[in-house]
């Protein structure tokens, strides 16, 4: 399997991710432990989480993915087979939210305390929290790093100016740097990502691994109606924000290229973002072995200019 570098971090990941926000909310823990082996079975080993998953489920208070994974990892003694990749800032509690040094020398221990390991190897910021200085931010990991309870650190949901800020600090101080992003990216949603941040990750050598990589499953192609919006518990949301006459175009070109590939949407809509420059590896989640299967095929499909093109005309 293709290895490609989380920037300069010395970690290398497949290029594709899995993302544990299903963990606990549409996949329960068995059903979860089969996802992992068949993604590690299939040759990949990047697994992304996040201390607050999932804690919108009702009756859920945030850690629930990780702990997911963390009895996973302990029933199969897979740890030193996968990078795992958490997040720290987002929201638990009034009182626990944010880049604080103090909140992130906490939430560290919880995380690891749940994940049944003794290192992270990607701590991601999950926020931009513009209440502290990046100093005191990149301090608090640069003694997770000392302390071995980290090995490299990532940001996600940060504007370019403030990424650049923040590499400048860490260049400027000799603190360690973001050395991924992790922003939202696939085939709807391309602005965001496109405009300037990508423009700065390839400026300074960063990895990205994009989120929402199939737009909360819009880019399967399983959502054409209203009524598709009962396919799944998150179809509704789904629903709302692409079934539109732009997300419909989008769809079109997907069923295109997919024809002539012989491949499902969702692979075409992932083959897309890995083949784009500078992309370390898209995170998608799936939440059925056979959703996984075209995860899986998706590293395998070659897209040529014509395909690309004809998505991009489709989608800019
Ligand atoms: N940094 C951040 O702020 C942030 C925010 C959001 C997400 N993330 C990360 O990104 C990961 C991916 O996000 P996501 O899971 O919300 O979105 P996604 O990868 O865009 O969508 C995945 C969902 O699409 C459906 N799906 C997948 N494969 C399919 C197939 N072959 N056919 C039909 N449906 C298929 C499944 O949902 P159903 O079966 O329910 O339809 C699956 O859970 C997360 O797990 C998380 O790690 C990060």
């Amino acid at each position: 399997m293709e290895q490609r570098p989380l920037g300069r971090s010395g970690l290398t990941v497949a290029p594709l991710g899995f993302g544990g926000n299903v963990f606990g909310w549409t996949a329960d823990e068995a059903t979860s432990h089969r996802l992992l082996d068949a993604f590690v079975e299939a040759g990949f080993n990047l697994i992304d989480t996040a201390d607050v998953y999932s804690a919108w489920v009702p009756g859920n208070q945030g850690g629930e993915s990780e702990a997911i994974i963390g009895s996973w990892l302990k029933a199969r003694g897979t740890r030193d087979r996968v990078v795992i990749a958490t997040k720290v800032g987002w929201e638990l509690a009034p009182d626990r939210k944010g880049l604080s040094p103090a909140h992130i020398r906490t939430a560290v221990e919880a995380s690891l305390r749940r994940l049944q390991t003794d290192r992270i190897d990607l701590y991601q910021a999950h926020v931009d929290d513009h209440t502290v200085p990046f100093e005191d931010t990149l301090g608090a990991f640069q003694d997770l790093i000392a302390a071995g309870k980290v090995r490299a650190i990532g940001a996600s949901n940060i504007a370019a100016p403030r990424l650049r800020e923040a590499l400048a600090v860490s260049a400027r101080e000799g603190l360690p740097r973001y050395e991924t992003l992790q922003p939202e990216y696939n085939l709807y949603d391309r602005a965001g990502y496109e405009a300037e941040l990508e423009g700065v990750c390839r400026e300074h050598g960063l990895g990205v691994i994009s989120y929402f990589s199939l737009a909360s499953g819009f880019l399967s192609g399983k959502y054409r109606s209203a009524a598709d919006a009962g396919k799944s518990a998150r179809g509704q949301g789904v629903v709302a924000k692409y079934l539109n006459p732009r997300g419909q175009a989008i769809l079109a070109a997907l069923d295109a290229v997919a024809a002539r590939h012989k491949a499902a949407s969702a692979q075409v809509a992932l083959a897309w973002l890995m083949a784009r420059p500078g992309l370390t590896a898209p995170i998608a989640s799936a939440t059925t072995l056979e959703q996984l299967d075209d995860l899986i095929a998706a590293a395998r499909l070659r897209l040529d200019a014509e395909d690309v093109g004809r998505l991009d005309a489709a989608s800019v």
